[in-house]
């Protein structure tokens, strides 16, 4: 790949979710074009098979090689588990960067109390998840949660309905210390506020700082940074049409 450092950075998601990435990319990297795909037709990813989640994603990142993208952001846990390994192997020269349920930090914080780690069904039963279990998951309780990321496509990120599923969820552990919630997806950022509501003064962990400095690790060894003198700019795209890519502008606040 001849890829050239003004050229835009890809980032895909299910949908709305990875909107929470980008939004910390252009805060870290405000020199840099921004091509965002959210595939809502398609969403959610969380509850299909792993097949199905990686020829979705084929599709995406051979479209946003078409737009001549330098490097591709998967803004979402579960395509990351289902794809990222798939699409490194098949695009080898590609910086692919990729998420994962932020276990490491979480065991950190945790002493003698237990870490909720919340996520899709399809990111918790991968072998992905399965691996980081294996080394982070002392006192986790993963959580999937079917059903959830749909409150922050709806843009609904408050109210009954959402607490109503929130308290069932975490009815199991209400006698349990609970020292960290790991938002393993990407759409639960933006139910952050009602989530920590159940949780006050709690550590919520999401993996959006980490990746995007991955992210500029990644385009700095390579040299493809955008030049200082870029101007940073964002185009969404979704397969949900002109409403979704509203909702999107209303979550990135532009
Ligand atoms: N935003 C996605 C994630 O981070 C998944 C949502 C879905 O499509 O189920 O896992």
């Amino acid at each position: 790949m001849n890829a050239h450092s003004s050229a835009p950075i890809g980032i895909f998601d299910s949908g709305v979710g990875g909107i929470s990435v980008l939004k910390e990319a252009v805060r870290q990297m405000p020199r840099e074009h921004f091509i965002f795909f959210g595939d809502t037709k398609n969403a959610p990813y969380g509850t299909k098979s792993k097949e199905d989640v990686l020829n979705l994603c084929r599709g995406i990142v051979e479209m946003l090689l078409q737009k001549g993208c330098k490097a591709i952001v998967i803004a979402c846990n579960t395509a990351t588990s289902a794809a990222a390994a798939f699409l490194r192997a098949e695009y080898a020269s590609l910086p692919i960067i990729g998420m994962e349920p932020a276990l490491k930090p979480a065991s950190l914080i945790r002493q003698d109390g237990i870490v909720l780690s919340l996520a899709t069904p399809g990111t918790i039963a991968g072998e992905k998840y399965a691996h980081l279990y294996a080394l982070y998951g002392e006192g986790v309780a993963s959580l999937p949660c079917p059903g959830l990321m749909e409150f922050a496509e709806r843009g609904e990120l408050a109210g009954e309905r959402l607490n109503r599923y929130l308290r069932e969820l975490f009815a199991p552990y209400s006698d349990q210390k609970v020292e960290a919630v790991v938002l393993g997806c990407t759409h639960y950022v933006f139910l952050k506020d009602a989530i920590q509501a159940f949780f006050p003064g709690v550590p919520l962990i999401d993996g959006n700082e980490g990746t995007v400095r991955q992210l500029i690790r990644r385009l700095d060894a390579l040299n493809l940074l955008a030049p200082p003198d870029a101007a940073g700019k964002v185009e969404l795209l979704s397969s949900g049409g002109p409403e979704a890519i509203a909702q999107m502008k209303a979550l990135l606040e532009l």
